[in-house]
């Protein structure tokens, strides 16, 4: 062959290497996906999968890994479900990176208003974006299936479709920024305590109607961009290897089609993980990516297995602002968050007592503000759902602002007592994770308080609790007043009311405690649970009636610890009762109420509560009309009037509860099956409410069959203020029974 054709021919084998060269380097774009699988190798693939080291955005949980060879960016993910956690300072910048600490789920879900919940999610879903993180890990939206649970504050509810509400609103508003979230942690992680390898053991009808009915109701109407799964396990098996829930459920039967992370850490089996479908393995670490890919040489991860988490890894990222190469400005509008902030805690706050029409107060009177918590406001909670703000405003501050003349001494010696506070509880801080924060309220003497009394027109007594993520709470001096904070409400409640004067307590708490042997003791509470840092504000609104409270309960108030069904099984702390050293098992956990949590039990077993679920007064009255009800091609359209017929305006949250027909399954004496809250009404003015429930939404879950079944028959359904407070009622007849099948992959809790 001529010496010219060989030196053409390289040129021509060179340039075709060069452009296979190129095409092998394509560009991901969203729509070429399938062809940047093919053209990666099975070690890039596998990065993909597991979480990597970034310093992009201080403070930030984790990323994901970027192959720049193919476009693929490192992405972001950051806490937490009441406002983006990242570090406020940064090495070589003056520049601070405060975000704004909204109102905590608790207090969002106390709204009962999925619109309110949404505002304020656009608004922290801006804070992520600016700030360069492409998803917030948030929202923690497991149920609240016992009080002593650390992390209830940044749960929403007793009740699935009040959580799955509100969850799914807190989706929708977040990713209208453009940022993705991450439903956690499903599921079943109703504990922290042994949170790494507690099993679950829950009857699939409890988990099918409960613990996992709000993430159902969630990844259907909020479609969230990831689900983070829990820790734990269910049934004897790792969620985070459970294929039956991540694959089965989760995918094939309510369409989700995110990716699944795990939680951060701790890992029992990366490669059973991979297989079951769960796409990220958080903080992820070299280990793990080794194994996997042995793994996948080994054949134990197919091919298929593999390039599934891969293409669901890359159709995330596709999403993400840092894909999109946006250009944050790390400069959120703080100050107009942090009006939303206040807005939303307003909404939210739930007067429980009102004896004699106490509030509002006036706003001018001489206050006499007690409690360590009066100065040390909690305005979140602790661990991964904390948010560094610039400030979270006390309730001093706040009702100076709303005009009160403070008793100043008492404000001093709070000031100093909390000074005192503080430098021991910093050395308790240093211990992050289980950390508890006992308040240990300043004694004060009968004598002192019977002076202030005497120079003070009204008292409010500001009571906290705080808790967080890694311990659960106990029963001494937690879930139970102390004995100096006992004696404090005695005191305070013989000295003003001897002079006619009023007390009225504010429960500054992250959940519930108990309430029954002191409430007569008090004219008024109020329950802004943990408000968010603009949060004293809003309760300083509500008690001068700037604001007319229009909260509602989100779960029940039980008389006494004891009578909620899952105190014989829930891990207490080391001196939960008592008596010190008392541990259930905490390997497992026996869920062995079922289904009868919170309100579905004291209400069909006519057990008293202290305040009953759905409840929350307001300072004016509301009538309701006769209901109307109109069967639909799919269940039924329930229209009611709601007038207001006191003498300021306010709104009103009307709650539809079902009474199925009796006869098969064991079923609650009411189910709440829809809500809806009326606007801000005038004296006398009325809306009409509109609420639908289809006829799956009025099933039940049959075990024996896996599936969901309808009865046909007569269900009477009700309009309350309360789950005990039925304000009208009228029924519904349903001609044919109808029923769903699902997998039944969620294991048996017996095994
Ligand atoms: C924690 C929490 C989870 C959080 C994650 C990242 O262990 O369980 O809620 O999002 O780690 O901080």
């Amino acid at each position: 062959m001529k010496r010219t054709s060989l030196i053409a021919l390289l040129c021509l084998v060179c340039c075709f290497n060069l452009i296979a060269q190129n095409s092998n380097n394509i560009i991901l774009r969203e729509d070429n996906i399938d062809e940047v699988i093919a053209a990666m190798t099975n070690e890039e693939k596998v990065t993909l999968l597991v979480g990597g080291p970034g310093d992009l955005v201080p403070g930030a949980a984790g990323y994901t890994r970027a192959i720049p060879r193919l476009g693929i960016p490192m992405t972001v993910l950051a806490d937490g479900p009441a406002g983006l956690r990242i570090q406020p300072k940064r090495e070589g910048t003056d520049q601070t990176f405060y975000c704004t600490g909204f109102p905590t789920s608790t207090l969002l879900a106390s709204s009962w208003n999925p619109e309110l919940v949404e505002t304020v999610t656009t608004a922290m879903g801006n804070e992520v974006l600016e700030y360069g993180v492409d998803v917030l890990l948030a929202p923690g939206m497991n149920l609240h299936r016992n009080p002593l649970c650390g992390r209830n504050f940044e749960y929403y509810s007793e009740d699935p479709l009040l959580s799955g509400k509100m969850a799914a609103a807190y989706i929708r508003g977040i990713q209208k920024n453009g940022v993705g979230t991450s439903a956690k942690h499903f599921a079943a992680n109703n504990q922290e305590t042994n949170r790494l390898e507690n099993d679950a053991r829950v009857s699939n009808r409890a988990l099918r109607e409960l613990y996992l009915k709000n993430f159902e109701i969630a990844v259907k109407e909020g479609k969230p961009w990831t689900v983070m799964s829990s820790y734990n396990k269910l049934n004897g098996e790792y969620t985070q290897q459970k294929h039956g829930l991540l694959t089965t459920v989760l995918r094939d039967e309510w369409d989700f089609d995110g990716i699944v992370m795990t939680d951060w850490g701790v890992k029992d089996n990366t490669v059973k993980a991979t297989k079951a479908g769960n796409d990220l393995m958080e903080w992820g670490n070299q280990v793990e990516i080794d194994r996997i890919l042995a793994a996948v040489n080994d054949g134990t991860i197919s091919q298929e297995e593999l390039d599934r988490n891969v293409r669901n890894m890359l159709q995330y990222i596709v999403k993400t602002p840092h894909f999109k190469g946006y250009k944050y400005s790390n400069k959120p509008d703080l100050k107009a968050h942090a009006q939303v902030a206040r807005k939303a805690a307003e909404e939210s706050i739930i007067l429980l007592r009102n004896e004699g029409n106490t509030l509002p107060l006036k706003g001018n009177e001489k206050l006499a503000l007690y409690g360590l918590t009066s100065v040390d406001f909690v305005g979140i909670g602790t661990g991964s759902g904390e948010v560094n703000t610039e400030h979270i405003a006390n309730m001093q501050e706040a009702m100076k602002s709303a005009g009160f003349t403070l008793d100043q001494n008492l404000a001093e010696f709070y000031q100093h007592y909390y000074a005192q506070q503080e430098a021991i509880q910093k050395m308790e801080r240093n211990n992050r994770w289980g950390y508890r924060n006992i308040r240990e309220e300043a004694e004060l003497s009968a004598r002192a308080i019977s002076l202030q009394a005497q120079e003070n027109d009204v008292a409010v007594y500001v009571l906290g609790r705080n808790a967080g993520e890694g311990a659960d709470r106990v029963l001494k001096d937690d879930f139970e007043l102390n004995t100096t904070e006992r004696e404090l409400l005695q005191n305070l409640s013989s000295a003003y009311h001897a002079l006619g004067k009023k007390l009225v307590v504010v429960l500054n708490v992250g959940g519930v405690i108990e309430t029954a042997s002191w409430k007569h003791l008090v004219d008024a509470i109020v329950l802004p649970w943990s408000p968010g840092q603009e949060g004293a504000y809003a309760v300083a609104d509500v008690l001068t009636g700037k604001v007319n409270p229009s909260g509602k309960l989100p779960m029940s108030f039980p008389m006494r610890y004891m009578d909620i069904p899952s105190s014989k099984n829930f891990p207490y702390g080391q001196n939960a009762s008592g008596r010190r050293g008392e541990r259930k098992d905490v390997d497992f956990t026996n869920y062995e109420e079922d289904i009868w949590v919170g309100y579905r039990y004291f209400q069909t077993n006519n057990v008293e509560v202290s305040y009953p679920f759905g409840y929350g007064l307001s300072y004016t009255t509301f009538s309701y009309s006769k209901p109307n009800v109109k069967a639909d091609k799919d269940g039924f359209t329930a229209t009611i009037t709601v007038t207001n017929t006191g003498k300021v305006a306010g709104r009103e949250v009307v709650e539809l509860y079902v009474a199925a027909p009796s006869g098969g399954l064991e079923k609650p004496a009411r189910e709440l099956k829809a809500f809806a809250k009326t606007k801000s009404m005038a004296p006398g003015e009325s809306e009409t409410l509109t609420m639908k429930v289809s006829e799956y939404e009025l099933a039940s879950f049959n075990d024996e069959h896996s599936a969901w079944e309808t009865a046909s028959g007569t269900y009477q359904v009700m309009f309350g203020a309360s789950v005990t407070d039925i304000r009208a009622t009228t029924s519904f007849r349903l001609n044919k029974s109808q029923s769903w099948e699902v997998h039944d992959v969620l294991g048996n809790p017996k095994e």
